[in-house]
């Protein structure tokens, strides 16, 4: 029987693609419902039609994905309250900063029986530490919530280009394999692993790291640089990870979360793209404007995840210990040269 019914909140680069993947399956398995509705941001395209509109028209997301079907059974919706009320399997796809808003519009207007993944990457700053952007749905929506990481970037998989990703999960290894059920194709190889921590913080931490990589490429550093700033920042992801949250293992680096997004990202993602460019301007245009001439409405993640790093950090008197995460904030906002990149030495975080 048909007992699940899927709703994609989110339909940027990312979103969109996870929409894609989702309805090849919900019409394969009978326990779907065939329908995958999917919330988005209502915007005007230069037309003058409504994105919802020519994304149901056409079912192409014009602006965030061109040139890509999504399957006919993918709906747009611009009323967020409507997308989500008979879904019991909740997506979440946004950039993190939207978070916080959206689920205080979603408090009570869910179903109760209802579970959650998260696709987000990023983290919030609270007075005890980073906390985790599933913690937020599961405090804000009462919902179990688990976390799909790896390396993905959105359009080489909206081409069905193979690759891997990770599910994170806390306690509910069925509705882990669920999820599993549900983006798994033969182009895309989801592995569940118990870490729901370590995945989200992998996939949060490594555009830390691929800001960092984008100003050696933007300086021309050469390979040897990049591989040295993939090495020293993929140890203070680790060493960041566990401070804050013990429980985190080891061997979830090795997944696909950790360090084949860390590779994927720093060769080929949007953070990596605009610190390079950053870096070749010399610091003369800031972040900000850079994402607006390049992304055409997409959003970076690593600027505000090195500035919330930078704040968890620096309420402990931890900065010294993240040299690399540190630098990475430092010059984001201008206060030291994109050079000041190599200028870091390795402390042993305690
Ligand atoms: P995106 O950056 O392509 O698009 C931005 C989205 O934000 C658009 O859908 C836009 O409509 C929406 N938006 C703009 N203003 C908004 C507002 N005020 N409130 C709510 N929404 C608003 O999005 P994406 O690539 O789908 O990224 C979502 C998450 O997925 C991010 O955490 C990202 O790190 C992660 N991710 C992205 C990729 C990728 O390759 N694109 C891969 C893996 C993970
Ligand atoms: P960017 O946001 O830097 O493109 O990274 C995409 C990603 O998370 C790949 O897994």
């Amino acid at each position: 029987a048909k007992m699940y019914k899927v709703t994609v909140v989110g339909s940027g680069n990312w979103g969109s693609v996870a929409a894609k993947l989702i309805a090849s399956n919900t019409v394969k398995f009978g326990s779907f419902h065939d329908e995958v509705r999917m919330w988005v941001f209502e915007e005007k395209l230069p037309s003058g039609e409504k994105l919802t509109e020519v994304i149901n028209k056409t079912n192409e997301n014009v602006k965030y994905l061109p040139g890509v079907k999504l399957g006919k059974n993918v709906v747009a919706d611009p009323d967020l309250e409507n997308a989500v009320k008979d879904a019991n399997m909740l997506v979440f796809v946004t950039p993190h900063q939207f978070m916080d808003g959206i689920c205080k519009r979603l408090a009570g207007k869910i179903r109760a029986d209802a579970e959650g993944i998260s696709l987000i990457k990023g983290m919030e700053v609270k007075k005890e530490g980073p906390s985790m952007i599933s913690n937020l749905i599961t405090k804000q929506l009462g919902i179990n919530c688990s976390v799909l990481m790896g390396a993905n970037i959105a359009n080489e998989i909206a081409m069905e280009k193979f690759s891997e990703a990770t599910v994170g999960y806390n306690q509910n290894k069925s509705a882990a394999d669920r999820w599993v059920q549900l983006f798994c194709t033969p182009y895309f190889n989801v592995t569940a692993i118990q870490d729901v921590e370590g995945v989200e913080l992998c996939g949060t931490l490594k555009n830390v790291v691929a800001i960092a990589a984008g100003f050696v490429d933007g300086l021309e550093m050469g390979n040897n640089t990049k591989a040295a700033i993939m090495r020293i920042g993929l140890k203070e992801m680790m060493a960041f990870s566990k401070m804050w949250f013990p429980s985190v293992k080891d061997s979830t680096f090795f997944e696909s979360c950790g360090v084949a997004d860390l590779i994927t990202t720093c060769m080929g993602g949007r953070n990596r793209k605009v610190a390079d460019a950053y870096a070749r301007n010399g610091g003369k245009k800031s972040f900000d404007e850079l994402e607006a001439e390049m992304l055409h409405g997409q959003k970076l993640q690593g600027v505000l995840t090195a500035q919330e790093v930078h704040e968890v950090l620096r309420d402990r008197g931890w900065q010294h210990m993240f040299p690399l995460f540190s630098a990475v904030h430092a010059i984001s906002t201008g206060r030291l040269p994109p050079s000041a990149i190599v200028k870091i030495s390795e402390e042993k975080p305690r």
